[in-house]
């Protein structure tokens, strides 16, 4: 029963006197380890889909919006094996936690997974696109969440085999995942609330050192992919400042619109009985507004400050204003914004979702450059006839 001292010197520390039985451990972390490479493989992040045109499953939505909510599961756990971490520098005390320690490390690797996966999820709706932390963000806690399951592993191995060294390895890898996760998370943060959050009320002397931080570490997963277009990308919006607070956004200007709004104030003349005498606007330009970008630009969602489900709020434009130019559709920033490539951050509609055809936006265009009317008819108005076809497609819905 009693172990002979010369096998006791093997180890650094005294092994329990049953030896602990950790397959339990083993198989989970094995198994939670596996589950995420392959949901990775399935969601792997920054993938929005080559078939643009397939929008993610409610499913994958509807947990996607609880990661704001999972995500502090992590971060409450890895606190807490911070503390045990640093008592353990006691080695009585490391000696009575150890299990403790093994079992916090356990469940935050498992809230970690999940909060990526739900994170991943979440970004899958499009909203984010033209936030500038998603990829740091995303890239620092995938980063964190592998290297908490790393640290389960670590951890396991040394309660195997009981050396300092391994004790030593578990340690650094549980305090680099917090400096990971923690920066990471960060960023997560910037993106809900808008990048000067945390520096807003800080004094001068500190709110300085801080965003330089936060714009050092963002350049490196910014400048990768995009450093070339992250220069035009704040060129044709002038109010790019607004840009920082987005968060802050919507809500004030929620309420102004609704007013302005008040069921159609100016109701579109009513077409004269025949077909023919249907409005561009109204029965073309609409109905294309509806199925490509009002998902996101209407009253329940407004992103950007923007609505485009009435004539009156198409023109008024949304945060930056001057969205349809009459006459001028270079001018105009829907235009603008559907003409940027497909991977900038700001074109729309955002990466992944249903695309306007060549020929919709060419429509959109040339109703713009006629003067963007709201009573203008089918029958008055000269579609060019390569437009012609498409502008049918919408008549007959
Ligand atoms: C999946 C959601 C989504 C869809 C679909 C979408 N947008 Fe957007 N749009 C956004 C978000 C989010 C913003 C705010 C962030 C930004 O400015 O990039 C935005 C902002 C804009 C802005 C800038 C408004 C301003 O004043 O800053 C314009 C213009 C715009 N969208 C036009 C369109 C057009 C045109 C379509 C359809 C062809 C469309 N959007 C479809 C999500 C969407």
């Amino acid at each position: 029963m009693t172990s002979a001292p010369s096998q006791h010197s093997e180890y650094d520390y005294a092994p329990p006197a049953p030896p602990p039985n950790y397959t339990l451990y083993w198989v989970g972390i094995s198994l939670l380890t596996v589950a995420f490479f392959l949901a990775l493989l399935i969601w792997p992040p920054y993938f929005s889909g080559a078939g643009a045109s397939t929008p993610p499953s409610s499913w994958v939505v509807f947990f996607g919006r609880f990661h704001p909510i999972v995500l502090h599961l992590p971060v409450g756990v890895l606190a807490i094996s911070l503390l045990i971490e640093v008592g353990s520098f006691r080695a009585s005390f490391e000696e009575k936690w150890r299990d403790q320690a093994l079992f916090v490390a356990f469940v935050g690797a498992v809230g970690a997974v999940v909060a990526v996966m739900f994170g991943i999820f979440l970004s899958r709706e499009g909203d984010f696109a033209g936030k500038s932390n998603l990829r740091a963000h995303q890239m620092l806690c995938l980063i964190s969440a592998f290297t908490s399951i790393a640290g389960v592993f670590a951890r396991l191995i040394y309660l195997t085999s009981m050396r300092k060294s391994l004790l030593d390895a578990t340690r650094f890898i549980l305090f680099g995942t917090a400096a990971v996760m923690g920066i990471g998370a960060h960023f997560g943060g910037n993106m809900s609330h808008g990048d000067k959050y945390l520096t807003e009320f800080a004094p001068p002397a500190v709110a300085g050192p801080m965003s330089a931080m936060d714009n050092w570490v963002r350049s490196f997963f910014e400048k990768k992919k995009d450093s070339a277009k992250e220069e035009p990308k704040t060129v044709p919006t002038p109010a790019a400042s607004t840009k920082t607070e987005p968060a802050k956004q919507p809500e004030p200007a929620k309420t102004e619109p609704a007013k302005a709004t008040a069921p159609a104030p100016t109701p579109p003349p009513a077409p004269a009985a025949g077909g023919n005498d249907k409005l561009v606007f109204q029965h073309i330009i609409l109905p294309i507004l509806e199925a490509k970008c009002n998902k996101c630009h209407n009253e329940a969602k407004s992103k950007g400050d923007l609505r485009m489900d009435t004539y009156e709020l198409a023109m008024k434009g949304g945060e930056n204003g001057s969205n349809i130019v009459a006459g001028d559709p270079d001018k105009s920033l829907t235009v603008q914004r559907m003409a940027l490539p497909l991977d900038d951050d700001e074109h729309m509609p955002p990466e992944g979702k249903d695309q306007p055809t060549k020929e919709e936006m060419e429509l959109i265009k040339w109703w713009i450059k006629e003067g963007a009317s709201n009573t203008l008819t089918v029958s008055a108005a000269k579609i060019p006839d390569a437009l012609k076809a498409t502008a049918d497609e919408q008549l007959k819905k």
